[in-house]
């Protein structure tokens, strides 16, 4: 006979939703019929969306003067509110419009997500798993999944990539994982609270 092992709450775990405590204890557990299940999914409507160039730019301006972001993390991204928390221009792409100023290094690092990068300005370098490709405006590199890379930006003028990345819908299911820099051991899923910039090493608000 199965001995059953009951779990008691934690104060964090209570803590999380006290208005749904109840079903479990726990606060978070719910069992729901069929019908109520349909009624849950998600029916939100989806609207195309459009950014506007002066919008993006004006911001990336502005993050281009703060000393306090890194180069390796120095972007925006565009969202489509209409996905709520599924922050991203759909459930499943990331869109991200990177600024590296000259003599800029972004240093190497990896994540499991995908990363496209198209050089709209600059020239420099992007370095995937050992192999050094130089860029200019209008390239396109990819770096697969779990690669290492590192971005150089050389020449006289800033160098401007537009990111796409599957990470959304990975960081929903809480499988996006970054290695950064290189060698540093927790290795980690950005939670929310465990890392502001994404950087394993970094926090801003700290320099
Ligand atoms: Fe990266």
């Amino acid at each position: 006979m199965s001995q059953t092992v009951k779990d008691e709450p934690t104060a964090d775990t209570a803590a999380i939703d006290p208005a749904r405590e109840g079903d479990s204890g726990f606060g978070n557990a719910r069992v729901i019929t069929a019908d109520e299940y349909f009624q849950r999914v998600r029916h939100t409507n989806v609207r195309g969306c459009k950014w506007e160039a002066e919008e993006w730019q004006e911001k990336l301006d502005e993050l281009g003067k703060d000393p306090i972001r890194h180069a390796e993390r120095r972007f925006i991204s565009l969202i489509n509110e209409d996905h709520g928390d599924l922050a991203g221009a759909s459930p499943g792409i990331f869109i991200g419009i990177q600024l590296i100023h000259p003599g800029e290094l972004v240093p190497n690092h990896r994540h499991n997500s995908v990363a496209i990068y198209h050089y709209l300005q600059g020239t420099g370098f992007t370095t995937v798993e050992g192999t050094r490709y130089s860029y200019k405006k209008g390239d396109t590199i990819v770096c697969p999944p779990w690669a290492y890379h590192e971005h150089e930006a050389t020449g006289d003028e800033d160098t401007i990539m537009y990111v796409c990345q599957d990470m959304t819908e990975m960081a929903a299911k809480r499988t996006l994982f970054f290695e950064e820099p290189v060698g540093v051991e927790n290795v980690r899923h950005m939670v929310q609270g465990t890392s502001k910039s994404w950087s394993a090493t970094r926090d801003p608000d700290m320099e």
